[in-house]
């Protein structure tokens, strides 16, 4: 069901402290938190004695104390103390996991431990990047990362779900093309000489724009949007609206997803009213698309005649991007067995 050889964001870097930090993903409990010396530490939330949640146990300078029997782990698992008694059998290792920090995120590898190379991370540099100022933001959605892939590599919706902030007629009959692009799906759509949508307008005081969107996916399940609009004809970047809109999407469970979102833009760097306004209204729009994902999975999984999904011609990005997850889990699962 998920593919494990690859980095998932499982938090934002301010999220992990001195604290434990209990999250769910790829359907396994996990605790994250931070060693004094700043590193972060991804273990599973199961005591490996009695299978007590350590998320409920004390973090020790660097170890955690389980909440039931008192046992110490420290952060690579190991069982450090046991209380009233001196040997320490080897197995009795909580399971930990690969983490990395990168573009404002930190990342969990939960699969094959030797194969976590930090190289591998996701390229979302647009956090980082002089001339762009990020937004960070987090939605948790009741339905599975594919739907939320779904809804970013088609936005033919933002018609129709987001009408009051970045949605217009133009999107939605505006055909799409989709192509692959280093190993990419690239979704790309052109709508010249188009009113400006009213988020386009309160940022930037737009009018007629020259309006673009061009949609990456890459595996496990990250969306690049680079989105955007200038005043029509004029090619003005320093007068348009530039964001890259970064996706991450991790699974919890089978049905719900850990989204994290950051928005880069390369407009009015610097200026905290405008950040303040974008994550409103960003996170506005996030939930307005949760709840059509919500439903959308209540009906799949309660459906007595088990029917597919249906695809049409806006559909082409994202039966590429299920197309490439189901071609990786294919090659995982052939790898595993081979081993
Ligand atoms: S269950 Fe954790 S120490 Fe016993
Ligand atoms: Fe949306």
């Amino acid at each position: 069901m998920f593919l494990r050889n690859q980095w998932y964001v499982a938090a934002t870097t301010k999220e992990i402290g001195r604290a434990l930090l209990a999250r769910k993903i790829l359907g396994e409990p996990l605790i994250l938190y931070r060693t004094a010396a700043g590193a972060p530490v991804a273990m599973e939330d199961r005591c490996p004695h009695r299978a007590a949640p350590l998320s409920r146990g004390k973090l020790i300078g660097d170890v955690v104390q389980c909440p039931y029997h008192g046992m110490d782990f420290a952060p690579d698992g190991k069982c450090t103390h046991i209380p009233g008694q001196e040997s320490i059998p080897p197995r009795l290792k909580a399971r930990t996991f690969p983490m990395a920090e990168k573009h404002g995120w930190a990342w969990i590898w939960m699969g094959d431990a030797a194969k976590a190379d930090p190289a591998l991370i996701h390229d979302y540099h647009w956090n980082e990047e002089p001339g762009w100022e990020p937004v960070f933001g987090y939605t948790h959605v009741n339905a599975e990362y594919r739907l939320v892939v779904d809804n970013l590599m088609d936005l033919t919706h933002e018609t129709f779900v987001h009408p009051t902030s970045i949605g217009q007629t133009a999107v939605a009959e505006t055909p799409i093309t989709t192509t692959m692009e280093n190993g990419k799906v690239k979704v790309s759509r052109l709508m010249p000489g188009i009113p400006a949508p009213p988020l386009f307008a309160k940022l930037r005081g737009l009018t007629t724009i020259d309006r673009w969107q061009h949609i990456y996916f890459d595996l496990p399940a990250h969306v690049r949007i680079d989105a955007g609009g200038v005043p029509a004809d004029t090619k003005d970047r320093a007068r348009g609206l530039n964001w890259m809109v970064q996706n991450a999407m991790t699974p919890e469970t089978e049905r719900s997803t850990h989204y994290f979102w950051a928005i880069s833009r390369c407009f009015e760097v610097g200026d905290a009213a405008v950040s303040r306004t974008i994550h409103g209204q960003i996170t506005n729009i996030f939930q307005e698309d949760c709840a059509i994902l919500e439903e959308q999975q209540k009906r799949l999984d309660n459906d007595p005649l088990n029917r597919p999904l249906l695809a049409t011609n806006c559909d082409a990005g994202s039966v590429a991007a299920r197309k490439m997850i189901d071609q990786a889990l294919a090659r995982e699962a052939q790898a595993q067995a081979a081993e």
